[in-house]
């Protein structure tokens, strides 16, 4: 059934545990997605960027869910947009049969200019009201997120550079923090703590000094009864990387947000840990070994049958670890 994000969220922070969000654009991912929650007998956030509304289509995705729900009755689904930009893309989600939008109001519009303070409070308690008056849940972010190595944004949404960021933007302050949920009136809040989108966030395993578990803390002290959100929540897993790199990819090194990490983050406040990335190498490392294995083969299915259960095994494998596992 579909469920908001708030009574997901409320009931993670009753039991104690974090529920990942994996990105969706398009079937198989559904359905990977899907076999994985049902197996582990876990609840599951489908996030929709603006991206995927614009490659699928917002008639193709709602349907499309909405056959993934009929097929998994047991599965609790929350529907959210990732990422929204404005009112417009928040409220339109809404009627498309989203539960759940993210106004991100850390950017501007365009995605690209940090944002001032006001304006990010006066859109997210705009879209706040109008999603709270339909029964749907709001999150919102607070801080930019970025590199506290080299004060890049990665790829906030995809849609391009974000310029050099000053590290008081990289880190959530946990007073402006508590100052801006009470305004806005979000049912939970991503936060900036070094993590950030895309395959490239650190040059190493990431220590205290880049990857700020302190900053969560320090806001789940002040917010107990808010939901966290943790962005830009993959591990890249260095077998992925490997597989990728074995069968013709070029990914220079590169290092994620371990997963030992986000269970520590869940112990403190994290409920909601998206993930993209890991789900995009996981397929994409299949796409590769099929067609370097077998250069004759052109049946699509044959390509999408093995990354489909490569992104099962991670989706499973982050269920287990986040002790989502069993609360369906
Ligand atoms: O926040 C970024 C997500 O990974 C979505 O990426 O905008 O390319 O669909 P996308
Ligand atoms: P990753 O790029 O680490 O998978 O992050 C995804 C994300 O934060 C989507 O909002
Ligand atoms: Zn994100």
């Amino acid at each position: 059934a579909f469920i908001t994000l708030r009574q997901l969220l409320d009931h993670a922070a009753e039991q104690g545990y974090g529920v990942p969000a994996f990105n969706i654009n398009n079937m198989e991912q559904g359905l990977a997605i899907m076999q994985a929650a049902y197996k582990t007998d876990a609840p599951v956030i489908l996030q929709a960027s603006r991206g995927a509304r614009s490659y699928a289509g917002d008639i193709m995705l709602r349907h499309m869910v909405t056959a993934l729900v009929e097929m998994y009755p047991q599965v609790p689904v929350c529907l959210h947009q990732d990422h929204g930009n404005n009112e417009a893309t928040c409220l339109s989600a809404i009627r498309h049969g989203f539960t759940s939008v993210m106004m991100d109001g850390s950017l501007e519009a365009d995605m690209k200019t940090p944002a001032s303070y006001d304006y990010n409070v006066d859109i997210t308690k705009r879209v706040s009201d109008a999603a709270h008056w339909v029964g749907a849940s709001v999150e919102g972010e607070l801080g930019v997120l970025g590199s506290l190595e080299t004060g890049e944004a990665g790829e906030e949404d995809g849609s391009g550079a974000v310029g050099k960021l000053s590290q008081d933007q990289l880190l959530t302050d946990p007073d402006q923090a508590v100052d801006f949920v009470l305004k806005t009136e979000c049912d939970a809040l991503a936060i900036a703590c070094g993590t950030s989108h895309g395959a490239y966030k650190f040059s190493r395993k990431p220590t205290g000094d880049i990857l700020s578990m302190a900053t969560i803390e320090a806001i789940h002290k002040k917010l107990p009864n808010t939901h966290l959100v943790m962005h830009g929540s993959s591990s890249v897993p260095q077998h992925l990387q490997d597989i990728i790199n074995a069968y013709g990819g070029e990914m220079p090194q590169t290092y994620g947000v371990p997963v030992e990490e986000i269970e520590k983050g869940i112990k403190i406040g994290v409920r909601k840990v998206n993930i993209d990335t890991d789900c995009r190498m996981a397929m994409t490392g299949q796409f590769r070994k099929i067609a370097q294995e077998k250069p004759s083969e052109f049946d699509p299915r044959k390509f999408m049958i093995p990354a489909m259960d490569a992104l099962e095994e991670l989706c499973r494998d982050r269920f287990e670890r986040f002790a989502t596992a069993g609360h369906a």
